[in-house]
């Protein structure tokens, strides 16, 4: 009974009742857990050192995040909230696109609580705790990176509120997939795999990079990475794949200037520029779709 990506029955059963969101049964995490999280934490450290942004590294001192054990959720929310407004909060896999951004426009981020194997640390076949806790939740204690998430999450509104005028089922689906990738690309590109200018280079601000010790450093070192300053107009066009390091890298100057690209996306939502990106991955589900389709505005 342990908390282990892909073997764990507490989260298994609660997947199958349908239940998104969970408590973190702190209990159940191993030894081998713990450790894993111990080795993770200590090989990443020195890269964050050298790569991670300022905003990350400072959040992580902030947070108080514990080298030793996995950390408790309702610890790291009591440093996190009075800085942003924002929580981690538990859940049990997968969020539907439009309840995952919703989240982020209360100031919720989806967590995983699972930890990766201790013999696999370098295969992460979908997120866990390292990568949403140490990835991720150290950009949320920044005030301009947390405004651009809650912005994020205003557009799933405004998508839905759009699609939801649309009287043709076959033309709102069409567009609803669209806006959906465009979102999906966007957010992969920025807060998933985003790079920002430094006065010391370039330097890390994306979550994927974050938490994996081999592409940190490929992302900024290899000559084989394609590294250019962000263009909205490319990034929701770019198909991207998730089981390799990335090839294309998008760099931002700042939060500022991310908070902005986020504003730009939704008045291009409103224009309908989103609503015939180029086709490719990332694919949108049925869940996806349904997920904004619900929703009343
Ligand atoms: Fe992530």
């Amino acid at each position: 009974m342990a908390l282990t990506t892909g073997a764990a029955p507490f989260v298994e059963s609660a997947r199958s009742d349908g239940e998104l969101y969970i408590r973190q049964p702190y209990e159940l995490y191993s030894e081998e857990n713990h450790e894993a999280w111990r080795r993770l934490y200590a090989r990443m450290l020195p890269r964050w050192e050298r790569y991670a942004n300022d905003h990350f590294r400072r959040g992580v001192t902030s947070l108080c995040l514990d080298p030793r054990s996995i950390p408790k959720l309702d610890d790291v929310n009591c440093f996190l909230r009075p800085l942003t407004g924002f929580q981690a909060k538990a859940v049990s896999g997968y969020i539907p696109a439009f309840l995952f951004f919703d989240c982020l426009r209360n100031r919720e981020f989806p967590t995983t609580i699972t930890i990766r194997r201790l013999d696999a640390l370098d295969y992460l076949p979908e997120p866990d705790i390292f990568h949403d806790v140490a990835g991720h939740v150290p950009m949320h204690t920044d005030r301009a990176f947390a405004e651009t998430l809650v912005r994020f999450g205003e557009c799933a509104h405004t998508a839905a509120e759009i699609v939801a005028g649309i009287r043709d089922e076959e033309t709102r689906l069409h567009t609803l997939t669209s806006i959906i990738k465009a979102m999906a690309r966007f957010f992969w590109f920025t807060i998933e795999f985003g790079l920002m200018r430094s006065p010391e280079g370039l330097r890390v601000y994306g979550s994927g990079l974050l938490s994996s010790f081999g592409e940190i450093e490929h992302s900024l070192n290899s000559a084989e990475v394609q590294r250019y300053p962000i263009e909205l107009e490319w990034a929701i066009n770019q198909a991207f794949e998730i089981n390799h390091y990335q090839p294309l890298l998008f760099i931002v100057d700042s939060f500022d200037h991310l908070f902005k690209l986020v504003g730009e996306l939704e008045q291009w939502m409103k224009q309908g520029k989103l609503s015939h990106v180029a086709p490719g991955e990332p694919a949108v589900n049925e869940r996806d779709l349904q997920s904004f389709l619900r929703i009343t505005t």
